[in-house]
């Protein structure tokens, strides 16, 4: 089997990933922050690593400001909600996934904010805007969005920013407290390469955002409302352990070997972007340029429905992903809503024999379909 769909959830992980889950399952697995006996605390040290381990990530000091949560989508709809109020102005890309679109889109249905959706984020940062959500890379196209560019607007006009970093975390360095972000939404199960179920919130130290739910923290137990302190404040209810504890294998991989990895995924990307425009009646979408993008490619074979080729694909034993991945208005974008686009991703552990894999059989529909 040839994994390339690697946006999605990257498989396989490292070997320290899948060792820590049998170690802290078998080991580990009291519930962090609620007793004082010695496998609480055990667990409680392996939370406070992982955050450690987040901050070296993200070069962030303070470890209260990394929030965990279920997925990429938990995060988003946590900053979201926590800082939408009445009568707000909001911004976002129509790069932007349904995790970001369809949060606000709700807050505007319900009058709460109003919403606007553009293609180029640094042209819409207004002195009327509150807040903007912007998408690090597309989970589309792959291409990246300017970020730093995108921070300096929103500090030079005192606007909050949330980016969502579920295509970029682990790939591209993103430093908030450097780069001036407020917050940054990122999953724990791609290219950080923890197992699914975990999801990094980062929020700047002093900013204050409503909680996403309320209950048990551990904390000031006595207290009939939600404490202040972070980050309990935004972890109500048992932590998913052996996920963080794992997840943070994940990222001191990535810290140990982020810059070889990009390189080798940029020279293969490079690889599958001229090996598809080869191809007669490919399309490809995003970028051709290998450091404006991500290693996730979309394209598509003549009129062919992608779901089409992404079967003949997996009857092949590769995996990609087709149809519109969540982020319609990117497809709208591209003129692809009918269609959709074939989407292959890549990750640590794709190798050129994936690729040239996947080409030969993009290459053998392409002359079917030119003799049909
Ligand atoms: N958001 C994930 C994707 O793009 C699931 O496939």
């Amino acid at each position: 089997m040839i994994y390339l769909d690697n946006a999605a959830t990257t498989f396989p992980k490292p070997e320290p990933v899948y060792r820590a889950m049998d170690s802290v399952l078998r080991n580990s697995c009291a519930n962090p922050g609620r007793a004082g006996h010695k496998m609480s605390l055990s667990a409680s040290r392996l939370m406070l690593d992982a955050r450690e381990t987040v901050c070296k990530l993200l070069q962030v000091k303070q470890i209260e400001s990394i929030i965990f949560g279920q997925n990429c989508t938990d995060m988003l709809n946590l900053a979201i909600k926590g800082v939408c109020k009445p009568g707000m102005e909001v911004v976002t890309s129509v790069w932007a996934h349904n995790s970001v679109l369809r949060p606000l889109h709700k807050l505007a249905q319900e009058g709460v904010i109003h919403l606007r959706i553009v293609k180029d984020l640094r042209d819409a940062i207004t002195d009327s805007t509150d807040f903007v959500v912007a998408t690090h890379a597309s989970n589309v196209t792959g291409d990246i969005e300017p970020i730093e560019e995108i921070a300096a607007l929103c500090h030079m006009k005192k606007v909050l920013l949330l980016v969502d970093a579920a295509q970029t975390a682990g790939i591209l360095p993103i430093y908030p407290e450097k780069w001036g972000i407020d917050l940054v939404a990122m999953p724990g199960h791609k290219a950080l390469y923890g197992p699914m179920g975990t999801g990094i919130l980062y929020i700047r130290p002093g900013l204050s955002i409503e909680p996403l739910k309320e209950g048990g923290t551990g904390t000031s137990s006595h207290l009939l409302f939600q404490p202040n302190e972070w980050p309990e404040r935004y972890e109500s209810g048992t932590v998913n352990l052996p996920g963080i504890a794992t997840l943070a294998q994940g990222v001191r991989y990535i810290l140990q070997n982020r810059v070889e990895i990009h390189a080798r995924e940029m020279l293969l990307t490079e690889h599958l972007l001229s090996g598809l425009l080869n191809i007669p009646s490919v399309t490809v979408y995003g970028s051709l340029l290998p450091f404006d993008r991500v290693g996730t490619v979309s394209f598509n074979l003549g009129g062919i429905p992608s779901a089409t080729v992404a079967e003949r694909l997996d009857e092949n034993g590769i995996c990609v992903r087709a149809g519109l991945h969540c982020a319609p208005l990117a497809h709208e974008a591209l003129g692809t809503l009918a269609q959709g686009t074939v989407r292959a991703s890549l990750s640590a552990f794709s190798t050129e024999k994936d690729v040239d894999a996947l080409l030969s059989v993009v290459r053998q529909m392409a002359r079917e379909n030119a003799s049909d």
